[in-house]
């Protein structure tokens, strides 16, 4: 391994997002809907889950192979019981160059108000809260489980707090839902140093009913925020970024950093498969290269078998190598509504 691996398309793997649990204290439309996700659906059982210690050794072998950034999903990842203690041990992974790694989370924001500190003590770098709405009642509506709004933002303040920066906030938007919230949020966020980030909903999954018009395009976003706030696009940071960068403009319109960003997460109409430079890997250890793939590579039997850390590094990029997923190029190439897979993994199960 020497972090040259690079798939069918020339994409390197840096990106790794580990789910740590596929339970959720929320039940969002548009990736748990509660008729789907009751107390009948079968979720994994403890014994199928991977120990944070088998955690630590498959992600080691993925630094060997180039990876640089750990995102920790769900579900919701804070539900996970002593997740500190796995953060602990991701801390302390190096990359071949001798770097630490670059740990985040995205979570809810429910329990961050109490787990704030100690996450950051253990060594999580950054976080990303995802925020629907602003007003409590379209919050509640949204979370379906009636989750008060102010909780989650005295969990962003905790997170800043604790140093957990730069905060991300995510918002799907969801055309009938949460349209109306764009405009609060924009203002709400602006000067605030918290990047906002509006995701298009996606079909990801098989269970979220996806209506293409229930999709607002980024597009509209945006001319929806410049009808009262002026933006400037911003360069990207890194090749493969999942957001467009837009920045508020002063009075000359020049990008003004204290008044902060917005990003754009377009992946419905503006695909970003072509530097897409992630993996990821599942709460049981199956490994999977897109968020819409069908299958994916198991890697917990592996590891509980005979394997050496050489097999295991070798088997990731085996699978690496023979990866060509760009499920979003080729959606956006269909007539919307159709031909979409049938057969796909959820959201909770795997992560945003
Ligand atoms: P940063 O490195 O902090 O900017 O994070 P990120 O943008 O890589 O990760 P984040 O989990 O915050 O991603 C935000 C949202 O973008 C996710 O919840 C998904 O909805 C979407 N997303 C992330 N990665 C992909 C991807 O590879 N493909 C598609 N189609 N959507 C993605
Ligand atoms: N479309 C877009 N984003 C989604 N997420 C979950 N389901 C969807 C969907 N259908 C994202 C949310 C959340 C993260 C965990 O996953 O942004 O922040
Ligand atoms: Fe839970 Fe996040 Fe899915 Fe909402 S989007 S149900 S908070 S995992
Ligand atoms: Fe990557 Fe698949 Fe998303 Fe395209 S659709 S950006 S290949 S995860």
């Amino acid at each position: 391994a020497n972090g040259q691996l690079a798939d069918v398309r020339g994409r390197p793997l840096r990106d790794l997002r580990i789910s740590v649990t596929d339970r959720c204290n929320f039940r969002c439309n548009y990736c748990m809907p509660k008729e789907i996700f009751d107390t009948n659906y079968p979720y994994l059982p403890h014994s199928a889950l991977l120990s944070f210690e088998e955690i630590t050794r498959l992600t080691r072998q993925f630094v060997a192979h180039g990876v640089q950034k750990i995102r920790l999903t769900g579900g919701e990842p804070l539900l996970r019981k002593n997740l500190e203690r796995l953060i602990d041990q991701l801390a302390s992974l190096r990359t071949p160059e001798g770097a630490p790694l670059d740990i985040t989370l995205t979570t809810n924001g429910a329990l961050l108000a109490r787990k704030a500190q100690a996450l950051k003590a253990a060594g999580l770098q950054r976080i990303t809260v995802s925020l629907d709405a602003l007003d409590d009642a379209v919050f509640r509506r949204m979370n379906e489980v009636d989750f008060p709004v102010a909780d989650v933002l005295a969990g962003i303040d905790a997170a800043q707090a604790a140093g957990l920066g730069p905060i991300k906030i995510n918002m799907v938007v969801k055309r009938g839902s949460n349209e109306q919230q764009i405009l609060p949020m924009a203002k709400h966020f602006r000067g605030s140093g918290l990047v906002l980030r509006f995701i298009e909903y996606m079909d990801v999954g098989a269970t979220n009913g996806w209506r293409m018009d229930e999709v607002l395009p980024s597009a509209e976003v945006l001319r929806l925020i410049q009808s009262e706030l002026p933006l400037v696009q911003l360069e990207p940071n890194q090749a493969g970024e999942t957001a467009e960068r837009w920045g508020y403009a002063d009075a000359l319109g020049r990008h003004d950093p204290a008044l902060g960003e917005i990003g754009l997460i377009s992946s419905v109409t503006k695909a970003f498969c072509g530097d897409c430079n992630r993996a990821r890997l599942s709460t049981e250890g199956q490994l999977y290269l897109c968020l819409f793939a069908e299958k994916g590579y198991d890697l917990r039997q592996l590891l509980r078998g005979e394997a050496s850390d050489a097999d295991l590094a070798h088997a990731i990029g085996h699978i690496w190598q023979g990866r060509q997923d760009n499920y979003s190029e080729q959606r956006q190439m269909q007539a919307p509504d159709t031909g979409t897979r049938t057969k796909r993994i959820e959201m909770s199960y795997i992560g945003g």
